[in-house]
Formats: C-alpha cells, sequence, structure tokens
C-alpha cells in the first residue's frame, strides 16, 4: 500500500542485501519508522517485541530470520537451533510454524554451503504469495460486500466492522480481513468501517485506523464494548475480521474479543466474517477451544499506555493503580458455529470441515 503516495511493504529485503527492513509498528501511529534486522537474536525480538506482528507478517519474519540465521550457522544444528528460537518467538499464528516448517523442509536436503542463499529465495516467495493469497481474499470478499450494499438506499453507507489489525501492517502487503474493504472502496461503494480500538495493545486504534486514513477509507474508532450496541441500533451490516489460527473444522482463533463480537452479531443478525488465507489454517487440529495455544502476555500491556502529548512526544503512563493484578490472554476462540463463512484465497466457504475441503481438498 501506499505511504506518502510510495508504495510500501512491512518487510523487504534492505538495498545493501545483507540485512531484511521492517516498519516497526510499535511507534506507529505517531511515527514511521523502519528498523534494520541483520541477525537471528534481531529477528527473533522484533516477532516477540511485536515489532511486526499479524499472523502472515509474523511467518514472513520468521522465513527471512531463517535466512539470517542460515548466513551465520548452517550446519545441522544451526537449522534445528534457528527453527527452535523463531517458532518459541509467538505460540498462536499457525503461520509461524508454516512458514519455519516450510524453510526448513526446503532447505534441510540441500548441503549447508547452499542453505541460506536458498533460504532467502523462499522468503521472497513467501513474501510474494502472501501479496497474491491476500489479492485472492480481496477478489473472493468483494462480491458479500457489493451484495449487501445492493440491498441498501442508493448513497447509504456499507458499515463494516472490525477487530484488531488484519490489515496490511498484518501481512506482507493488501491486509486480510481489509483486503475486501479497500477492493469495494477502490471500486466506488460508500463504504465505512467500524474499527475496534482493540484493547489492551490498541492494534485497531493505532494500526487499522492509521492504515484507514493513508488509503482515504471512511472510518471510525470505537471502544471495543461499543460493537453489540451499533449492531442492535441496525449500524453494522457485516463483521469481518482476520484469524491467528482456524482449525480443520472451522474454529477461529483471532485477537482477544473476537468472540465477543461474535456473539454479539449471532444475537442481531448481523453477518460475521473471517477472512482466513490458508497459511493460517492448522489442518492438525479440529478443536480450536481446546486446543490451540493461547498467548499470555505481559501485564504491562494492559497496566500501561503509551500515546501522543499534546507537545508531540510520546509517553507511556500507568492506568491501573499501583498493586492491582492485571492478566492479558492475547487471544480467543470463536467457534465455527458462530462464523458466517471464511473467505479465503479460493473463494469464500462455510466455516466447517465439509466446507474447507470442498475448497482444498489437498491441502
Ligand atoms: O497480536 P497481534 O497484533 O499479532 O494480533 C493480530 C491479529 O489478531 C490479527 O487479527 C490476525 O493476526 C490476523 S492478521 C491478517
Amino acid at each position: 500500500m501506499n505511504v506518502s503516495g510510495r508504495p510500501t511493504r512491512t518487510i523487504w529485503p534492505s538495498s545493501d542485501g545483507l540485512a531484511v527492513e521492517i516498519i516497526d509498528q510499535t511507534r506507529l501511529p505517531h511515527a514511521f519508522v523502519t528498523a534494520r534486522l541483520a541477525s537471528l537474536d534481531a529477528a527473533a525480538h522484533a516477532i516477540r517485541a511485536m515489532l511486526v506482528r499479524g499472523a502472515p507478517l509474523i511467518g514472513a519474519t520468521a522465513a527471512w530470520g531463517m535466512w539470517l540465521a542460515l548466513r551465520a550457522d548452517a550446519t545441522d544444528a544451526g537449522l534445528t537451533q534457528a527453527h527452535a528460537t523463531l517458532l518459541g518467538t509467538r505460540p498462536t499464528a499457525v503461520n509461524l510454524r508454516w512458514a519455519l516448517d516450510r524453510v526448513r523442509a526446503a532447505v534441510g536436503r540441500l548441503p549447508a554451503n547452499a542453505r541460506a542463499d536458498a533460504a532467502r529465495r523462499l522468503a521472497v516467495e513467501i513474501c510474494d504469495e502472501d501479496v497474491a493469497l491476500n489479492r485472492g481474499i480481496a477478489a473472493a470478499g468483494l462480491p458479500l460486500l457489493q451484495t449487501i450494499a445492493a440491498r441498501k438506499r442508493s448513497g447509504e453507507r456499507l458499515n463494516v466492522l472490525t477487530h484488531c489489525n488484519a490489515g496490511w501492517l498484518a501481512t506482507v502487503d493488501v491486509g486480510t480481513a481489509t483486503a475486501p474493504i479497500y477492493a469495494a472502496h477502490d471500486a466506488g461503494l460508500p463504504v465505512h468501517v467500524w474499527v475496534d480500538e482493540t484493547r489492551p495493545r490498541n492494534q485497531g486504534a493505532s494500526l487499522t485506523a492509521w492504515e484507514l486514513l493513508n488509503h482515504g477509507v471512511p472510518h471510525t474508532v470505537i471502544a471495543d464494548n461499543a460493537g453489540g450496541h451499533l449492531m442492535q441500533h441496525g449500524q453494522v451490516d457485516l463483521v469481518i475480521v482476520g484469524t491467528d489460527r482456524t482449525t480443520a473444522t472451522g474454529d477461529v482463533c483471532n485477537k482477544i474479543g473476537t468472540y465477543l463480537k461474535a456473539l454479539a452479531a449471532y444475537d442481531n443478525g448481523v453477518p460475521f466474517y473471517v477472512a482466513a488465507p490458508s497459511p493460517s489454517i492448522d489442518w492438525t487440529l479440529r478443536d480450536g477451544l481446546r486446543e490451540i495455544p493461547i498467548e499470555e502476555r505481559d501485564a504491562r500491556e494492559l497496566s500501561h499506555i503509551t500515546g501522543r502529548r499534546s507537545d508531540g512526544t510520546v509517553a507511556t503512563v500507568a492506568l491501573l493503580p499501583e498493586g492491582s493484578a492485571a492478566a492479558n490472554p492475547a487471544f480467543d476462540v470463536t467457534p465455527a458455529r458462530l462464523v458466517t463463512g471464511l473467505i479465503t484465497e479460493r473463494g469464500v466457504c462455510a466455516a466447517s470441515a465439509e466446507g474447507l475441503r470442498k475448497l482444498f481438498p489437498a491441502p
């Protein structure tokens, strides 16, 4: 997508060919800053500390991290250690394991001196593939928005609610949940997005809002608790969210709070769609609630908040009384029965084993 008029991805090889560069997402929306990753440790830190985040981008960064690691140590032991280090960074998004396993399988059968170059080629391929998958999601999701818009009075806005950031910042480019939204906006539909702020890290308020603003998509940031009220009053036409891990049966794990939105949508007859590129499907799991590991993050993400002062400087301040405990589960699982459909790169399907198998007979 464009940043200040320049086409920009979230991750790219540095011009000197020695490192990889990323947008440091911990600095948005107040500053657009890039960071250089030149080692396995730097890549692992970027994922763990969420300089990069979002399931597809975590996978892409891990693939680049394998290249960085293999440049330093391409032995079998080095390969195993790189895979284990990166896999340990964040537990929930299955794209991480998907990308790491793919690189390990491809380079593991090569002689050590060929491994780093092969990993680099694969990292480039994984990034380009991600963009293509997201374009597929845009194409598959656009008709859903067009159909709902066609039922509305001429010129009446089409209200989409989204949670967290499943936009281009969460991927290499284009985004998943936002892909059909951008497509609808670009096609001239009067789309408007309700952006859940997404406590505690505020990926909606900080990242999705920044993205939509940059692309000129009308949007309004709302407190996480406002969605149900808006749905009760007919102000949400559909919900589209992303996913960090979708089971083979269509259960969906996404940012904490997604489940509550799905419940409210169900109660109000609002369609609830999940944009699910195939690398985020975990074909080994059938019961999301019991089987998906939920990341527990530092309580400080809840107890403190970062923002811009009126003089333009950025500050972090405490929110809680000193001494209060805080818990920070980062994801929740929305059972398939609450999901209207999965928007994949191959089309829209029911959130069920049968629905997924129709689109992916041999994953
Ligand atoms: O903790 P984050 O910011 O990595 O969580 C991101 C999300 O929950 C996204 O919705 C999900 O990764 C899908 S991204 C296309």
